[in-house]
């Protein structure tokens, strides 16, 4: 690989053992994916993908405290990924003391490991650090350092930033050094589609149901997707970037696609058109029928699949401040209508804490109190990741926590009858 005599002098420790430990990893990384140079980071912030301090996660600590020592600590501020814990979600005795005595136990000096690293400020702490109340939002052709798989996707396809699908580490060493390989996704010829999807649906297909086909199908390929404007918009308005946001976290998650292209409506597309396609690219039609073939293959992993739901989970990736405000208005209106006050499932919406800030300003913070639904900055993945809350009979409209948890998917419309008295179908 061809270094800078800046990156050279680093590798060789003018800058200190441990930077040179940290560059000769990013080295080896670029080195296994044909990497041909360093690259400057050239966005603002960082995002760092572990934000739980999981107690058996000691090598980690270690190393944090290594850098910290040594003075390697990132070049840049970072945000990272939601906290696993919040008393304030339904939980019980024994799970408390799990997620706090066993679990989780290393969260606190793992919170402060990551002040002295890099991390922004207290309220850091999202997956959708790309939102306006948050401010971690790179600009169109800034390379990033990031590994969240939700936001890196949308970094790349929404903002037409750089970034590859790294791994948690790896992601903070760029920050630190301030150069990241140069492959894949961060390359012109690694950002061509080489999938064409064609839409045809008869009405507005569900976002995170149409990332899973797509996710599932085309995996860590690039898809250009086309039809998807004729159901919302050219514009990226907030609504749309939402619907992108639930949309590309399932094409991450239910495979492994760090970037897509929307005919019409994201960056590259809009500018490159059809250019971005690769010659003879494989392609993909997605209609009602195969929708729902899709969302009948996902397995139900209750034991008791007839059991009544304990708990719902709306927001993986979190809410945005519209989504927010609109599952209030929504839950509230189909409460009014069964003539109940509260809902009548356990639930938990979940949006950054800077969302959560400027969402309580409003008079919908109320409304929502009123309902009885929590609003908290967890992760659900963290809380939902153990054998205890494994058991219990979780819903959830977001694919990514199907995935990868015991929690069963519903559309956003089945959710919201359920939690509001009108029972499973
Ligand atoms: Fe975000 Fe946690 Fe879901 S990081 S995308 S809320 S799994």
């Amino acid at each position: 690989m061809e270094l800078t005599n800046e990156q050279q002098q680093i590798l060789n420790g003018e800058k200190g053992e441990t930077m040179a430990k940290v560059m000769q990893t990013l080295v080896l990384y670029g080195q296994t994916f044909g990497a041909t140079k360093m690259v400057p980071v050239t966005g603002e912030m960082g995002h760092l993908v572990t934000s739980f301090g999981l107690g058996v996660m000691k090598p980690v600590y270690e190393l944090m405290d290594k850098l910290i020592a040594d003075g390697a600590v990132s070049g840049q501020k970072f945000t990272v990924d939601p906290r696993p814990l919040d008393k304030n979600v339904p939980s019980d005795i024994l799970k408390n003391l799990v997620f706090r005595k066993f679990m989780y136990s290393a969260q606190e000096p793992y919170d402060a490991q990551l002040e002295k690293l890099g991390l922004v400020d207290k309220t850091g702490y999202t997956c959708t650090c790309y939102l306006d109340q948050v401010g971690n939002k790179p600009k169109q052709g800034d390379v990033l350092s990031w590994a969240e798989s939700s936001a890196v996707v949308y970094a790349n396809s929404v903002l037409g930033a750089r970034c590859n699908r790294n791994s948690g580490i790896i992601e903070l060493f760029g920050s630190i050094v301030g150069y990241v390989p140069y492959f894949g996704l961060l390359t012109d010829e690694g950002r061509k589609a080489t999938w064409v999807v064609e839409i045809k649906t008869s009405t507005v297909p569900e976002a995170q149901v149409l990332g899973s086909a797509i996710g599932m199908k085309v995996m860590e390929d690039v898809p250009y997707i086309k039809g998807l404007t004729n159901y919302i918009g050219t514009e990226l308005d907030e609504k749309t970037c939402a619907y992108l946001k639930d949309f590309g976290a399932a094409t991450a998650s239910n495979g492994a696609v760090g970037l897509y292209h929307v005919e019409g409506l994201t960056p590259e597309a809009k500018e490159q058109g059809e250019d971005l396609i690769v010659k003879d690219p494989r392609t993909y039609v997605i209609d009602d029928k195969e929708l729902a073939r899709v969302k009948a293959s996902y397995p139900v992993m209750w034991k008791n699949p007839d059991a009544a739901p304990k708990l719902c989970f709306v927001g993986c990736p979190h809410l945005s401040l519209e989504q927010l405000k609109d599952w209030t208005e929504q839950v509230s209106r189909g409460l009014k209508a069964r003539g109940l006050a509260k809902v009548t499932v356990p639930t938990v919406f979940t949006a950054a804490p800077g969302v959560i800030e400027a969402f309580r300003q409003l008079p919908q913070a109320q409304t929502l109190k009123d309902t009885g639904v929590v609003l908290s900055y967890i992760c659900p993945l963290m809380y939902m990741n153990n054998p205890l809350a494994g058991k219990m009979p979780v819903i959830t409209n977001s694919n990514k926590l199907r995935t990868y948890t015991t929690a069963r998917y519903y559309p956003s419309a089945e959710i919201l009858d359920i939690i509001t008295g009108g029972g499973r179908k």
